[in-house]
């Protein structure tokens, strides 16, 4: 086995894909996946949230132990692909009011590979807060994974769905954890 990989999914089109196009390559590539999504990409795409669980044949995680009654082994790296503006800024801001961002900062500076790919449109990317934001994940060790029509342009349809870094994103963990 690789290790443990959790891939943490938010409110944003790529979820749509993340069943097929990114966790049968990660799980051929030795990876013990666990998805945990926030609250707002099972609200937006709950046949996503359920496609990945079959996928991966077990539940993704949206809530704290406390709640669900079993704890996640500790990752050996993390996706977070793909990552709204919303959970970007939270994120690097150092925000845990929610189980996904509360993980996402406990693991931040513990020296695991953490590869981000954002999703987020051209109106959003002109906030200077994203500039910020990307530049605070980057200093914490983070590899920010943009794909070529990154940031995209509003309603541009399925062409930067289809060029999504899905691969790049597992090349990145997987070069920093030496596999
Ligand atoms: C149908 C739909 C699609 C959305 N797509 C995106 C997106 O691609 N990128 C993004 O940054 N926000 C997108 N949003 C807005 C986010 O869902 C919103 O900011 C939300 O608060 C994000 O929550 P999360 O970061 O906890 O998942 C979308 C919202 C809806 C309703």
């Amino acid at each position: 086995m690789t290790g443990v990989l959790f891939v943490v999914v938010t409110a944003a089109g790529p979820t749509s894909r993340v069943a097929t196009a990114l966790l049968p390559a990660a799980m051929d590539r030795g990876w013990d996946v666990y998805c945990l999504a926030t609250q707002q990409a099972v609200a937006v795409y709950p046949e996503a949230i359920r496609a990945i669980e079959e996928t991966l044949g077990r539940p993704v995680r949206i809530d704290f132990h406390t709640t669900v009654g079993y704890s996640l082994p500790d990752p050996d790296a993390v996706i977070v692909a793909p990552a709204t503006y919303n959970t970007i800024n939270k994120w690097a801001a150092g925000i845990a009011d929610t189980y996904v961002l509360t993980r996402l900062a406990e693991q931040t500076g513990r020296a695991i590979p953490i590869a981000v790919a954002p999703y987020v449109n051209t109106n959003f990317a002109a906030n200077p807060v994203y500039r910020r934001s990307l530049d605070a994940l980057q200093e914490a060790g983070i590899d920010v994974v943009n794909g070529p029509l990154e940031p995209h342009a509003p309603g541009g349809g399925d062409a930067p769905l289809d060029v999504f870094p899905w691969e790049p994103l597992l090349d990145s963990v997987a070069a920093k954890r030496g596999s």
